[in-house]
């Protein structure tokens, strides 16, 4: 049983998995299925063997996402202005959904790492905070 989630609008995902035995196994992602919105951008992390290396230390506003560890592992701290949480991922058939608003920073690498990203848009830096200050005073505005 995943660990439960106290930080608001994220939630735990589950992919359809397919074992064929000796053959391998597959992990699978439709949009508005397993993944709560139609997927309009897939994006990888690898290369991820600096030890200190960390990524995320942002916030989207609108966009919706889904990470997964597709190799490897690493740690995922989530923050909904009120609520943090961290999390070890290492499930290939495991993700993670990140609604608006959640501050996020991944680090703790595995060498062999991959991580695997669902978005509901397409790039566009002005959805971004990132400023943990300014993702505060923002939370706290649309309260
Ligand atoms: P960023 O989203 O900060 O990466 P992460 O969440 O993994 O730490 O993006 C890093 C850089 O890559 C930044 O300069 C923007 C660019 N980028 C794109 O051009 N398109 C994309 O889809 C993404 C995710 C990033």
């Amino acid at each position: 049983m995943p660990v439960p989630l106290k930080v608001k609008r994220c939630a735990h995902i589950e992919l359809k998995q397919v074992v064929d035995e000796k053959d391998g196994v597959l992990s699978i992602a439709e949009g508005s299925k397993e993944v709560p919105f139609e997927i309009a951008r897939v994006y990888y992390i690898y290369g991820l063997s600096y030890p200190k290396a960390q990524r995320g230390l942002h916030a989207h506003k609108e966009l919706e996402q889904v990470i997964l560890c597709i190799n490897g592992s690493f740690k995922l701290m989530l923050d909904d202005g009120e609520n943090r949480q961290y999390l070890y991922l290492t499930d290939p058939n495991h993700g993670i959904y990140l609604g608006p608003k959640i501050w996020h920073t991944m680090f703790e690498f595995s060498s062999d790492c991959i991580i695997l990203v669902l978005a509901s848009d397409r790039y566009d830096e002005a959805d971004y905070i990132r400023g943990y200050d300014q993702f505060i005073d923002y939370t706290k505005s649309l309260r």
